[in-house]
């Protein structure tokens, strides 16, 4: 029998990859990071200098490039064509870039299209932006994972650890606020909860909780 699409929308910050990671190793399904693939072609474009608001260069560029998402323990590790990406898509400007990029129809439908290749035979969870909206409007299971944007800025800052050459928790979540308004503001698959999601606001739960909410909705909609 077909396993399920499990999607998980939600802004910045909100716990979207650790719920993820959670729910593929209890359900045995592969986590794939949807955000992963805007960020390989942010990286790419950054590498030739292509300007980030030109789509047609950055649609041209992204229907050739391989991308390829490989299911770890933590999260995905990324191939560009051939090499290996996982650490720089970390980096800021390529964070900053992948938002820049993804607001372009054009490059938004090359991406898709190749999620949906990889959720079609089920057995996914796939995190991202509008997976429940768009990529997978059908998928068994829909979570959209909110917070409020102080504790998803603390979260973030935490996460990266306060230490020299980091930058400030203010910075942090500047930063996120950006990114999330240009999510949500977008003409072309704006940042919002499917009609059929479930909303789990993770700002007053521990991690704990918010994995146990995850793990009872997926029982229930499986
Ligand atoms: O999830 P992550 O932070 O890695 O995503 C990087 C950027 O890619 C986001 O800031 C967002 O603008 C974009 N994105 C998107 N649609 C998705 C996943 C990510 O537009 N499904």
């Amino acid at each position: 029998d077909r396993k399920p699409v499990v999607a998980i929308d939600g802004p910045s910050g909100a716990g979207k990859s650790t719920i993820a990671t959670f729910l593929a190793k209890r359900f045995g399904l592969l986590n794939l990071e949807s955000g992963a693939m805007y960020r390989a072609v942010a990286l790419k474009a950054l590498r030739l200098g292509l300007p980030l608001d030109d789509e047609p260069a950055l649609a041209s560029m992204a229907e050739t490039m391989v991308i390829e998402l490989q299911p770890t323990e933590n999260g995905n590790r990324v191939l560009l064509d051939g090499e290996d990406v996982t650490a720089q898509l970390r980096e800021k400007d390529v964070t900053q870039a992948a938002s820049k990029v993804s607001v372009h129809p054009k490059v938004r439908a090359l991406m898709v299209a190749a999620q949906q290749r990889m959720g079609a035979q089920g057995g996914v969870v796939m995190e991202g932006r509008d997976i429940g909206t768009v990529v997978f409007p059908k998928a068994e299971v829909k979570i959209f994972l909110d917070a409020s944007a102080d504790a998803r800025g603390y979260r973030r800052f935490v996460q990266t650890g306060p230490s020299e050459g980091q930058p400030t928790e203010d910075a942090v979540k500047q930063e996120l606020r950006e990114r999330d308004e240009r999510d949500r503001n977008r003409a072309e698959s704006p940042l919002k909860p499917a009609e059929d999601a479930v909303l789990v606001d993770s700002t007053a739960l521990t991690l704990d909780e918010v994995k146990a909410r995850a793990e009872a909705i997926v029982l229930e909609k499986w």
